[in-house]
């Protein structure tokens, strides 16, 4: 007898997340992709766009069609823009369909806050306070019940994981939270512009958006929840000239002084549990060459009196979306958390 496998479809499957995705549900033992679909002009093989692909996967990529999707599948990842995401999450929903969104449009409780930031009236608001924010290590009892799921924005996952600990203990003065974070050119999506065009990326290094990154009230957000007080973090987000990866460095004061290996301590006891966070000895620190194509986040910290400094390293496309999308997925099927994913 054939096995009963999880139904699910890809929306947004010519990007780099939906591309990812693809590759990782292949692999998967429970899921079985059956709708595959974008902005196309015309429909075509994904072999065809993604070459990766030949002889593993024959379907087609069409334009999204909501109906046929809902009845091919049984869970809806949503690999589309912001903006994009809100106009059919609400559908898929209506059909009693689980969907895992990896754009922002469910992540911040606010609406005023989404409005304010990503420049546009929220069409379906009324689905903020029932989406579950998809960070495993600090939501999985609520992921397990989603029905709506808001996979993190990839700096919040490397930046939210990296302060966890401290923050939630109450260690530091939350006030003066300093973020420098550095992602590869996949982050931005698959859209070429001129930022992004290889002779204007390469061989540069630059910041952007200081102190006005989308990103950053998610952050906010979810680190002002972990403090039970509001929390604004600085945060300087820096283009890299690499496909994939993103080194947070986060810079904290310390209510009081520490030793770096107390404070190593601290973290590997937060996460003593977590599959997908790997907490390093002293004086050694995160590459993002060490995440490359894993679900990992790598910690690493410096404690200099009352100065503390975390770095953390993930892969942008895998634990900052696709893969951390699957690991939410499991959870919710109830599957072995780390299948297909370790
Ligand atoms: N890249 C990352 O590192 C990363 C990390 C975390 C989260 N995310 C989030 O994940 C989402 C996808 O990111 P990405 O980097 O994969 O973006 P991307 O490369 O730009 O891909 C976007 C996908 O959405 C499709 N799309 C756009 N408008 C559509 C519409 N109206 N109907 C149907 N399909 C439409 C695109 O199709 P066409 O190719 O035909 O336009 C493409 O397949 C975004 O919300 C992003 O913020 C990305």
């Amino acid at each position: 007898m054939s096995k009963n496998l999880l139904k699910v479809a890809v929306v947004g499957a010519t990007g780099y997340a939906g591309c990812e995705l693809i590759k990782i549900l292949l692999r998967h033992p429970e899921t079985e992709i059956t709708s595959i679909s974008a902005k196309v002009d015309r429909p075509e093989p994904i072999s065809n766009i993604f070459p990766v692909f030949k002889g593993q996967i024959d379907l087609v990529c069409g334009e999204l069609d909501i109906r046929a999707a809902s009845k091919a599948a049984d869970l809806i990842f949503l690999a589309l823009p912001h903006k994009v995401s809100m106009e059919f999450a609400p559908k898929f929903l209506e059909s009693g369909k689980k969907v895992i969104d990896l754009s922002a449009d469910y992540r911040l409780s606010s609406v005023s806050e989404y409005e304010a930031w990503y420049g546009t009236k929220h069409t379906s608001a009324e689905l903020l306070s029932s989406s579950v924010y998809g960070l495993p290590e600090l939501y999985r009892k609520e992921i397990v019940k989603a029905k709506l799921l808001a996979n993190p924005g990839c700096y919040p996952t490397a930046s939210i994981l990296g302060c966890a600990p401290l923050v939630e203990k109450s260690l530091v003065e939350t006030d003066r939270i300093i973020i420098d974070a550095k992602s590869g050119v996949t982050g931005a999506g698959r859209t070429p512009s001129m930022g992004l065009h290889f002779p204007e990326a390469n061989e540069n290094l630059k910041a952007y958006k200081i102190n006005q990154h989308q990103h950053m009230p998610e952050i906010n957000q979810e680190l002002s929840k972990l403090a039970g007080s509001k929390v604004g973090v600085t945060f300087t987000p820096h283009l890299v000239p690499m496909n994939r990866g993103i080194l947070s460095t986060i810079y904290f004061t310390l209510k009081k002084e520490m030793e770096t290996v107390e404070a190593i301590r601290i973290y590997k006891d937060f996460y003593k549990a977590e599959p997908f966070i790997r907490v390093l000895d002293e004086n050694i620190f995160p590459e993002t060459k060490n995440v490359y194509g894993t679900n990992f986040c790598d910690i690493g910290i410096k404690v200099t009196d009352k100065r503390a400094i975390v770095v953390t390293a993930i892969d942008n496309l895998w634990k900052g979306a696709a893969s951390q999308a699957v690991q939410n997925m499991n959870i919710m099927q109830g599957y072995k958390e780390t299948l297909g994913i370790l």
